[in-house]
């Protein structure tokens, strides 16, 4: 029996961008019947939004391709720097953010941004926030977010050795 491998997905209010990616991620692995093997969660590195469900301009865009956004908007914390093996940020600040917080906390975790893996992004390529766009915004970001999470898994099966 392999491993559990866990990742969380990190943006700013966690309400828009990683609860999408979430929420893509568990469908992915869904699909692929790998489900059993990951724990998959989201935070914000702000707490303006804790307690909160996604927005519904995420849940509406996930539900046009078949994905359901589950949970409620929380803050990253010290502990996650030692509960998850990756934690993927979505922009710059973001993944900022978390280096100085993982300085200040230690930790193994790898810390990545999730365009890196996009094959229509590259090493500093942003998920964009858009909270203060229009739906298209959500729609472009949904399809960045499935792209990536696409081989960003693959990424790490090859890496843990179960590559398909
Ligand atoms: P998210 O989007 O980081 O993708 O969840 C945002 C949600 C709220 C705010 C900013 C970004 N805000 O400023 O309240």
């Amino acid at each position: 029996m392999s491993k559990e491998i866990s990742v969380l997905f990190v943006c700013l209010g966690n309400i828009c961008r990683s609860p999408l990616a979430e929420g893509v991620f568990r469908h992915i692995l869904d699909e692929k019947g790998l489900s059993d093997r990951f724990r998959v969660d989201s935070a914000g590195t702000g707490s303006w939004h804790v307690g909160e469900s996604p927005d519904h301009r995420s849940t509406r865009s996930a539900a046009t391709h078949g994905v359901t956004l589950t949970g409620h908007a929380r803050q990253i914390q010290p502990e996650d720097f030692h509960r998850f093996d990756h934690i993927v940020a979505m922009d710059q600040s973001n993944l900022s953010h978390l280096q100085r917080y993982l300085e200040g906390v230690g930790g193994e975790v790898t810390l990545s941004l999730l365009r890196e893996f996009d094959p229509q992004g590259g090493p500093d390529a942003e998920v964009p926030d858009p909270y203060y766009g229009g739906p298209n915004g959500f729609e472009e970001v949904y399809d960045m977010v499935d792209r990536s999470c696409r081989e960003f898994l693959d990424h790490i099966l090859e890496e843990d050795g179960t590559g398909e």
